[in-house]
């Protein structure tokens, strides 16, 4: 929208939340607070974003890296009030637009709510518009005084109620619109004289109907929606309101969840259709899962791509990776940093791969370990092969060529070369690469002693 800029409050530490970092890092279905309240706004396209903060600011600043947007610090928080006369400089190249005002900290708000208060508040003129709506606990929100002609009057703060005003459930969420021309001349007025000694936004409201100027108070529907997060408790409650939405999203769009209560998929997690997915699996991140894949109870994956028709069985972890189609994966595999496996790989149970690139129709059916390995096409690796990577000083490089077999409890001492068709022997130590098409056997010569059993006890004198 031209000529709309959006200020978000972010600067506060969140005393209750009893947490090192800011309260708006604190993460709903894997995103940050702070980004959701960024991306319902973003959708409405403002001229320019102002974040002020404060609070472990470093961190804030870093969750939205490579989004457009100003940050503004904050030094001392003296309220939300002050935090817009932060933001003072900034707006004063402005004049004339609009601000849209919101709280870092109320992460269900959607897009379509802050358009219906912005075309509210440009259709009917007001210096200020704000969404009000009926709380049925309206403890610890401000609350919405109004005239006998049904017009806002003020806000009136929880610790500054008196108890005929805390009886009031009609509430403040924390969402307003602002013509910035009134809006800098009205903040030279705000002050700190109540019981908290802050700097309240809330006081403009009051502030500009005594200069007789339009406030406009939108009541609005939802009030789950438009619901502040202060405490842990509240958090837990509004991440899992949200699992649940996305849950019910990728049943519509065609996935199959045993048991969508025990099932915990990230916001940006893409799932195809035709999945389905076994109860307590959790998926993270940047996590996309191809078109009729199966993914057992047990396992959680993160920032990985997986191929269509891949099966994942019990209990695996697997990070930072991608998996070709038709493979088919554990149970308990640990996959990842950066780990490529080809199409139709099989990797067993107890197997751990870490930056590691396996080709296609490869096999590593039990209990091995791949670490630094390039792994070719049509490789069969036997239980227990482990690649010894890493000296105490380096990681060194293992390459396995196509075809190659590596016998069972074999180990590849890198940097090393298994060649093309090469063959390990079981129970090898190879220390030395091995040509393509040869055997590497390391291993001493077996003995045969005949009739042992007898001789020993006869020895012992033992009849047994
Ligand atoms: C505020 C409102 C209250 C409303 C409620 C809705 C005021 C005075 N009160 O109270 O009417 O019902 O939100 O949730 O506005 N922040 C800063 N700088 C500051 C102070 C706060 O950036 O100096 C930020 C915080 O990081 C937070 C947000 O503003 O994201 C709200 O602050 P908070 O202390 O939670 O206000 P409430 O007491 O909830
Ligand atoms: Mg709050």
């Amino acid at each position: 929208m031209k000529n709309l800029h959006a200020l978000i409050m972010a600067a506060g530490k969140g005393t209750r939340m009893v947490s090192e970092r800011a309260k708006v890092l604190h993460e709903l279905c894997g995103i940050p607070m702070l980004q959701l309240v960024y991306r319902s706004a973003a959708a409405l396209e403002p001229d320019n974003f102002f974040i002020i903060i404060g609070y472990d600011a470093e961190r804030v600043k870093n969750s939205l890296a490579g989004l457009p947007a100003r940050f503004i610090i904050q030094e001392n928080q003296l309220g939300t009030g002050h935090a817009v006369i932060t933001a003072r400089e900034e707006l004063e190249k402005h004049r004339g637009g609009d601000l849209l005002v919101l709280f870092g900290d109320t992460p269900r708000v959607r897009t379509e709510t802050l358009r219906k208060l912005v075309e509210h508040h440009r259709d009917s003129g007001a210096a200020t518009s704000l969404l009000t709506v009926h709380a049925p606990d309206p403890y610890g929100y401000g609350r919405i005084i109004r005239d006998s002609a049904d017009r806002i009057q003020a806000i009136v703060e929880e610790k500054d109620a008196s108890p005929e005003v805390k009886r009031i459930t009609e509430i403040n969420p924390g969402f307003y619109c602002f013509q910035i021309t009134p809006l800098l001349e009205s903040l030279g007025k705000l002050s700190n004289n109540n019981a908290q000694k802050e700097y309240y936004v809330t006081d403009l409201i009051e502030i500009q109907r005594r200069e007789g100027r339009l406030v406009n108070a939108i009541l609005h529907d939802d009030h789950e929606e438009l619901r502040g997060i202060n405490s842990r408790a509240q958090l837990a409650d509004l991440s899992l309101a949200l699992g649940k939405e996305k849950n019910r999203q990728l049943m519509a769009s065609g996935v199959t969840l045993i048991d969508p209560d025990r099932t915990y998929v990230h916001l940006d997690v893409v799932v195809e259709k035709d999945v389905t997915i076994h109860p307590m699996v959790t998926l993270e991140g940047s996590t996309r899962i191809g078109e009729g894949c199966v993914i057992h109870s047990g396992t959680r994956i993160s920032n990985s791509l997986i191929g269509d028709n891949v099966e994942i069985l019990d209990s695996c972890v697997i990070s930072d990776c991608r998996i070709g189609e038709g493979s088919y994966i554990g149970p308990s595999c640990h996959l990842h940093d950066r780990t490529v496996i080809g199409r139709q790989n099989k990797i067993g149970n107890y197997v751990e791969v870490v930056r590691s690139t396996l080709g296609d129709e490869t096999r590593t059916m039990h209990l091995a370990y791949l670490g630094d390995a390039t792994v070719g096409k049509k490789v069969n690796l036997g239980a227990g092969v482990i690649v010894c990577n890493y000296d105490g000083l380096n990681k060194n490089v293992t390459i396995i060529e196509d075809g190659a077999f590596g016998g069972s409890d074999s180990q590849l001492i890198a940097p090393i070369r298994i060649g093309r068709e090469a063959f390990v022997a079981a129970g090898s130590t190879i220390t030395k690469d091995v040509p393509p098409g040869a055997m590497g056997i390391s291993r001493s010569r077996q003995a045969i002693k005949p009739d042992w059993t007898n001789r020993r006890r006869k020895r012992s004198g033992s009849d047994d």
